[in-house]
């Protein structure tokens, strides 16, 4: 029997006469279902990752209850279960330290219940895809549906706070330059709702691309989080969900060469976060596929950059919601678009936007005046950065800095930058370049969203706001600056960055996609290897040292990647890196 097959079968065992199909209703009919609806069909699965220590996802049991509602309507039976939850501000060491194992769970429970579909509830930065991730290697029809974006807050002068406007207050509060009373005032105005960032930070971009995967309705990702917008799409998708499964559409049917490619110009059109370059990696993984950096960089290239949003842009989420959203991003880039890959109702890009007409505003800029010819996410490759590294440009505050060959200021780990960054004596002025190392996938554990390098406070007292910063950790979504992240290999993987020294210098030139060193190979040969972070001995510690791929590979277990993806050992590196191998 094939996969499909099975996994069309998995809810049948409640219409079974026989011992089976008398103990999956029993057992349900002790939850208080009744004799009508434990012998309803399809059987929908909500995977729910709502959580008090996810204050990011908290609003999803009143979504699931709209979503009931919705498969119910189309005479499903929707079964709620909760899996982990990984919270951005609250998870140590990382939240994608723990994105994977999320992933497991997800592809286990839809595996291993009798579910004939699933829809999932995401919501905060890595929920999404690790849900993706799931039901990809599950592979049973599945839908999503984000929590949405958070309310815009005010504080002080600032009538529209957003949750980017926090990192230079805190910036500004290292220096002293923010009272006690104002600092106790701003953590009541930081997050005033459930829901996700409230800009084009990870969980935003990631619902987007939900959206362009066919996972998620179109139209999905801006609406508020608890608005009646939101409550009418999980009714939707409740609906959507039980006619997905009717046509057997599966997951692996959804993530093709040409979705991945439509997902990431979206991406690349909104301004969208750094992260998607390692998360949309991963999930081309768990469906046999490889995107690599020279085709991202391709699809960014040839994307213009038009979604005037925060935090790179000016105007608010619900501006852009207000222009169309995702749907009207895809119709503004129209002929770098496939349009006859499917969207989640069912129809295509091309049928659903035929007839579309939407409203303009300076949410989206027009096609013949975007706010850059190409899309925002530069790769960067180099003899700094064999594997690639990635710069968010859209972010940068001073162009000048995209072309910028400076002296590097090196910091081993977090403890050292802590100790160290604001040090009146450090060598260090507004043309040096901050380099943080020791913090990939492999080294901290788990690529810390640090590489937002703050800037030494004597630089920031005399009025600098912007260098280059470099490192192999992550940065937010919701941050901006001239920082490049994911240096690949990794420093603890023996990458070239943990052999850097304050005062070599270093080349950033966005434009021609470089950054290198200047090192002689007497000099790289002379130096001494970045220490390996310490051995592992036991649980998920030791499974995500001894099976984590690089960055440019998804950080992703090697073990859990679709069939036809094989590892091998790389020869510049001492870590493994994936080819496709059918
Ligand atoms: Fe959860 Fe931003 S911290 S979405």
């Amino acid at each position: 029997m094939s996969q499909r097959d099975l996994n069309k079968g998995a809810g049948a065992l409640f219409q079974d006469e026989g011992q089976d199909g008398l103990l999956h209703r029993a057992f349900l009919r002790g939850e208080g279902f009744s004799e009508e609806e434990v012998r309803r069909s399809p059987v929908i699965g909500i995977a729910n990752s709502a959580s008090e220590l996810n204050p990011c996802n908290a609003g999803l049991n009143e979504l699931a209850e709209f979503m009931k509602e919705g498969i119910r309507e189309a005479g499903g039976l929707p079964l709620e279960f909760p899996t982990i939850s990984i919270s951005e501000p609250f998870t140590r060491p990382t939240s994608l330290y723990l994105r994977n194992l999320m992933s497991m769970d997800v592809e286990e429970m839809i595996g291993a219940t009798p579910i004939d579909g699933v829809v999932l509830l995401g919501g905060c930065d890595k929920t999404i895809p690790a849900q993706l991730m799931g039901a990809l290697s599950a592979n049973k029809p599945a839908m999503m549906l984000a929590a949405g974006p958070r309310p815009v807050s005010c504080f002080k002068q600032n009538l529209e706070f957003t949750v980017d406007d926090v990192w230079p207050l805190c910036e500004s509060r290292r220096v002293g330059a923010v009272r006690d009373e104002d600092w106790l005032e701003l953590e009541g105005k930081v997050n005033i709702g459930v829901g996700t960032c409230n800009v084009m930070g990870t969980a935003t971009t990631m619902s987007a691309i939900a959206e362009m995967l066919g996972f998620a309705l179109p139209g999905s990702t801006l609406p508020a989080a608890n608005s009646s917008a939101r409550a009418e799409l999980a009714r939707a998708t409740g609906r959507q969900i039980v006619q997905t499964v009717s046509k057997g559409t599966l997951p692996t049917d959804l993530v093709t060469d040409q979705s991945l490619e439509n997902a990431f110009r979206v991406v690349s059109a909104l301004g969208g976060s750094t992260n998607a370059v390692i998360h949309l990696e991963a999930i081309a993984g768990r469906a046999g596929l490889r995107i690599g950096p020279e085709r991202f960089e391709s699809w960014s290239a040839s994307t213009p950059y038009v979604a005037n949003v925060r935090p790179s842009g000016q105007r608010l989420l619900a501006d852009l919601d207000a222009a169309g959203g995702v749907p009207a991003i895809v119709q503004r880039i129209g002929v770098t678009i496939h349009r006859d890959m499917a969207t989640a109702n069912g129809q295509s890009w091309e049928e659903l936007l035929a007839k579309q007409e939407f409203p303009e505003n300076d949410a989206i800029a027009p096609i013949n005046e975007p706010l850059s010819e190409r899309g925002s996410l530069v790769m960067l490759r180099g003899n700094l950065a064999p594997r690639g590294a990635v710069l968010k440009a859209a972010g940068v505050h001073d162009p000048k800095l995209k072309t910028h060959r400076g002296r590097a200021v090196v910091f081993d780990g977090l403890a050292d930058l802590n100790s160290r960054i604001d040090d009146p004596e450090l060598d260090v002025d507004r043309d040096s370049v901050l380099v943080l190392r020791g913090l990939g996938v492999l080294g901290a554990p788990g690529m810390p969203e640090v590489g937002h390098i703050p800037i030494p406070a004597k630089l920031h007292r005399a009025g600098v706001r912007d260098m280059v910063r470099l490192s192999d950790a992550r940065m937010s979504g919701t941050s901006t600056g001239t920082v490049v992240v994911h240096v690949t290999p990794e420093a603890a993987a023996g990458g070239p960055l943990g052999i850097l020294a304050t005062g070599d210098e270093i080349e950033l030139d966005a434009a021609a996609g470089v950054l290198r060193h200047f090192l002689s190979d007497e000099e790289v040969a002379a130096r001494k290897p970045f220490a390996s972070p310490p051995v592992q001995a036991r649980g998920m510690a030791w499974l995500h040292q001894q099976h984590v791929l690089q960055a440019d590979d998804g950080c992703d277990f090697n073990f859990l990647r679709a069939s036809g993806m094989e590892t091998i050992k790389d020869t510049e590196s001492n870590c493994e890196r994936a080819i496709a191998t059918s």
